[in-house]
Parts: C-alpha cells; structure tokens; sequence
C-alpha cells in the first residue's frame, strides 16, 4: 500500500514563510511521498519558489512536483525550477522518476500540460498561427508526458499533471473556460500509457473526483478544491485493488 500526498495550487508568495511546513512537518507518519500539481508559487519569482523551497526542504519523504501557470507567469520558470531543485524538490516536464517505497516501486509521470477543451467543444489545429501554436503546445507536452509515462516500469505509476486530462473535475468552473482548464489530450495520453491515478490541480473552483475515458482515476487537488493542506491517497501495488480511495486528508489549509 503505498500513501500518496497531493496538493496543488498552494500559490505561496515571499509573505508565506512558515505557513507551509508546520502541515507537513511530520509528514511520514501518514504518507510515503508528496506530491505537488503545479502553482506552487503566486507569480513565478524566483524568490517566492526559495520560499516554496524552504518550505520543503529536508522533508522526511520524496518531494516531487510539476509547474503551473501560475510558475511560469514571470518568465522565470527555469529559475523556479532551480530553487525548487535547490530544496531537494524533483521537477518533473516531461519526465518521470521512479521511488521506492518498502519494496514496492512508485512512478511519478509529470507534465504541466496545457489548455485546448475537451472533445465536442475544444480547439483545433486550424487557421491562425497563434491558434495553431496554442493546439501545437498541448499536443507536444501530451505527447512527451504520454512517453514519460509509458517509460514509467514500476508497480504504481501516477500521473502529475496541473491542467485537467477530464472535463469531470472541472465541474463547477464556468463552462467558457474549460478550454483554458484542460484538454483531453492529456486524458488520452494516460488512458494509452495506463496509470492508477491521475492527480492535477488548476482549476480552483472544480471538483475533486473524475475518471479517463479509459477508466483512470482522476484527482482535482487544488487546494480550495480539497479545503486541507493535502489530500492522502492509499493505492495498492496489485494493480487488482487500484481504485483509489480517499482515506483521510491533512490539517486545515494554510
Ligand atoms: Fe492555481
Ligand atoms: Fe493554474
């Protein structure tokens, strides 16, 4: 049984400084990993990721994120990566990491993704370059996190997206922006590489729980979505016994 803590969209700024860490401090009595889907900054500055980074930093479990929007909004992502990094966080674009925990192994597959909509009502790859451009971004990152996950050889592979692969836990969010909250791009490239859980965060006013096309368990973990510091998965290693259950969550939200 491996225990799987997520968050996302914690948004912490130079002012946050020690409103983080006291809710995972002790993390290791009640989760094997964290996770983090992206946003974990207010506006991408390097000096609110060193904050993000003191946060974490010597954490007695593995620390393991995507960027957000949010991370990339000053143009800097390449720093905040950097001092995410620093803090002993793994960034994952792209890429997957792989954990163990107790004899069983832990994938972690992660991407930023990007918008686009969802099937019926999304954009296509049509018309203006800047349209063309913006459709091109989510393929290419679809297609990099599909082959990062499918390299993914372990007994438990999670995905760690902060855009939403499933228009279901957008539910809540007004219908207009849901091209700018997801794509099913990205549902599509889980459902042809398999995992047992998708987490992914973004959308603040969504819904926690959803599924792939293909029967992938879904997570929105924004925080205003699950209300507590994290939420705590428990998945099996037998692949039999991967729904994913909800066991408990963390202390109040910071
Ligand atoms: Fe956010
Ligand atoms: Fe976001």
């Amino acid at each position: 049984m491996i225990r799987v803590a997520a968050v996302g969209d914690v948004h912490l700024g130079r002012g946050s400084a020690g409103t983080f860490r006291p809710h995972v401090e002790h993390l290791q009595e009640l989760a094997d990993i964290l996770l983090i889907a992206g946003d974990l900054t207010t506006c991408g500055h390097p000096d609110e990721a060193r904050v993000v980074a003191e946060e974490l930093a010597g954490l007695p479990v593995p620390v393991v994120a995507v960027l957000g929007n949010h991370d990339y909004h000053a143009g800097r992502e390449d720093e905040v990566r950097e001092e995410l990094e620093a803090g002993g966080v793994q960034v994952l674009e792209g890429e997957a990491a792989t954990f163990d925990v107790d004899g069983v192994s832990v994938a972690v597959a992660g991407a930023k993704g990007f918008g686009g909509g969802f099937l019926g009502a999304c954009a296509s790859d049509f018309g203006e370059p800047e349209m063309k451009a913006f459709v091109r971004h989510t393929k290419d990152i679809a297609e990099r996190f599909c082959a990062a996950l499918s390299s993914a050889d372990a007994d438990v592979r999670i995905a760690l997206l902060h855009y939403s692969p499933v228009a279901e836990t957008l539910a809540g969010e007004p219908l207009e922006i849901y091209p700018f909250l997801g794509s099913y791009l990205l549902g599509e490239a889980v459902d042809r590489a398999g995992a047992d859980l998708v987490l992914h965060g973004h959308a603040h006013g969504g819904t926690e729980k959803g599924v792939t096309a293909g029967g992938v368990h879904v997570r929105n973990v924004a925080q205003p979505v699950i209300g507590q510091a994290y939420a705590l998965y428990c998945l099996g290693s037998d692949s039999s016994s991967s729904a994913t259950s909800r066991t408990m969550s963390g202390a109040a939200a910071p």
